[in-house]
């Protein structure tokens, strides 16, 4: 079975109500990105983090997958197909794709701020107060600006082996994870499907490239008609 990888960025849940990042002007739903997506900003106000992940796991429970997410796992008749994501919804695994990598975390989970591996389910608001079993305060388990991308390696390898790499609603210009279509191997295929679409450094390098020039679901409709 020939393998697919596919990167999905912001856009990918865009028709399904959540809003990107950079559409807006680098303010995300209001925010300036730095304040509510790094260290720095959850240690200045922790209360505001949390109350701004609370809305958006929140905000989980009022949208749905659309056509793109659907169309994806259509790809898994025919491909073994993974799922390199930066997105923290669970729109992907809603669709009923089965192998979904979250390479910046997951807003259904929080953890330790003292001890990383302890991490556990969430649905409700997460606030001050509440602690891991070790006594910590939990935080959510997202990868924020600065910190570590521990999928990183294992995205690498996946995009690395696969015949088909197909990136979907993303500025490409949010490294590590923007460079990750850098790994796929010589004589593999790459499309890229977005309205807006921006090439990076590593796209710029490829010969295979194809642009799709749509937004994610008539994208991957149009992907489905050309592989399966
Ligand atoms: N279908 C497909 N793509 C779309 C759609 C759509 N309906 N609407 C917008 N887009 C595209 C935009 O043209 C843009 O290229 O989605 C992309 C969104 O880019 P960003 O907002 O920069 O999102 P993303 O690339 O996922 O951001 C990367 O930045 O803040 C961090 O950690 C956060 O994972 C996030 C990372």
């Amino acid at each position: 079975m020939k393998k697919i990888a596919v990167l999905s960025g912001a856009g990918m849940s865009a028709e399904s109500g959540i809003k990107t990042f950079r559409d807006a002007g680098g303010l995300w739903e209001g925010h300036d990105v730095m304040e509510v997506a790094s260290p720095q900003g959850f240690e200045k106000n922790p209360e505001l983090v949390l109350d701004f992940y609370n809305q958006r796991r929140k905000q989980l429970f009022e949208v749905k997958p659309n056509a793109g997410h659907l169309g994806l796992v259509q790809l898994e008749e025919k491909f073994n197909t993974t799922i390199i994501t930066q997105n923290v919804d669970d729109l992907h695994e809603r669709a009923g794709s089965s192998n979904v990598l979250h390479l910046h975390g997951q807003l259904r989970k929080v953890r330790s701020t003292q001890f990383p591996e302890l991490i556990y389910d969430w649905d409700k608001d997460c606030s001050l107060g509440d602690q891991c079993e070790k006594g910590f305060q939990l935080r959510p388990h997202i990868v924020w600006f600065g910190e570590e991308v521990p999928e990183l390696m294992r995205g690498a390898a996946e995009v690395n082996q696969s015949d088909y790499v197909i990136i979907i609603g993303t500025s490409m210009n949010v490294y590590p994870a923007a460079g990750l279509v850098g790994f796929a191997p010589e004589g593999s295929k790459i499309f890229y499907i977005d309205p807006n679409p921006q090439i990076n450094y590593e796209l710029s390098r490829m010969s295979n490239l194809e642009v799709i020039s749509e937004k994610a679901t008539v994208g991957v409709q149009m992907l489905l008609d050309k592989l399966l």
